[in-house]
């Protein structure tokens, strides 16, 4: 992998959509969202798994550590249902638990629905990689992101993954002044 190639990780954890009884509409949803913030070019690292702890640690894993993403966001599995493990999956990989994203989420996400307290999700870096939860809900992807991208590229910039650009007219990435682009 190129240094500065930037490559972007989406799981979608569900069990009904790992076995094919619908269609996985969440990973598509949080591509289309990505594909409007970044102007910069980057590619996408997509699976779709069931809600098994081991399996979401081992594909967090593998997208940081051997795709070398620099941004990982899972959708699903956030909840308090039995089989809702994806927030667990998600502390046991990560180096740095970041508990403002998390905190962002819920409070944004509280002015659309009641039951966004019910999103257990967290945010944490597993080396050069940021990984953030996301529900299930489609429509709750682009509320969550639109929440917290805006320090998603100075984050990256902190853990030396690549330089994120984004469409300003979009989301507008805060970096504080003395930030200066690499390379
Ligand atoms: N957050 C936003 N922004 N919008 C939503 O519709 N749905 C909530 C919550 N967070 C929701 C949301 C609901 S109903 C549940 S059960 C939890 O996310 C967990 O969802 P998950 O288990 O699919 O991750």
């Amino acid at each position: 992998m190129q240094k500065d190639e930037i490559k972007i990780g989406f799981v979608t954890v569900s069990d009904r959509a790992s076995r094919g009884e619908y269609e996985d509409l969440g990973g598509p949803a949080m591509q289309e969202w990505i594909d409007r913030a970044l102007t910069s070019k980057w590619t996408a690292v997509a699976k779709v798994i069931e809600d098994d702890q081991a399996l979401i640690e081992s594909t967090l894993k593998e997208m940081a550590d051997e795709h070398g993403c620099c941004l990982i966001l899972t959708t699903g599995g956030t909840g308090p249902a039995k089989r809702d493990v994806t927030p667990e999956a998600t502390e046991a990989v990560c180096d740095k638990i970041l508990d403002g994203f998390a905190e962002q989420m819920r409070a944004v996400s509280l002015q659309y629905v009641p039951t966004a307290i019910l999103s257990r999700q967290i945010a944490g870096t597993r080396g050069s990689s940021l990984i953030i939860n996301l529900p299930g809900k489609p429509s709750a992807i682009g509320e969550c992101l639109e929440a917290v991208f805006p320090a998603v590229p100075y984050c990256v910039d902190l853990i030396e993954g690549p330089y994120l650009e984004t469409d300003e007219t979009f989301v507008k990435a805060f970096r504080p002044k003395h930030a200066v682009k690499k390379g």
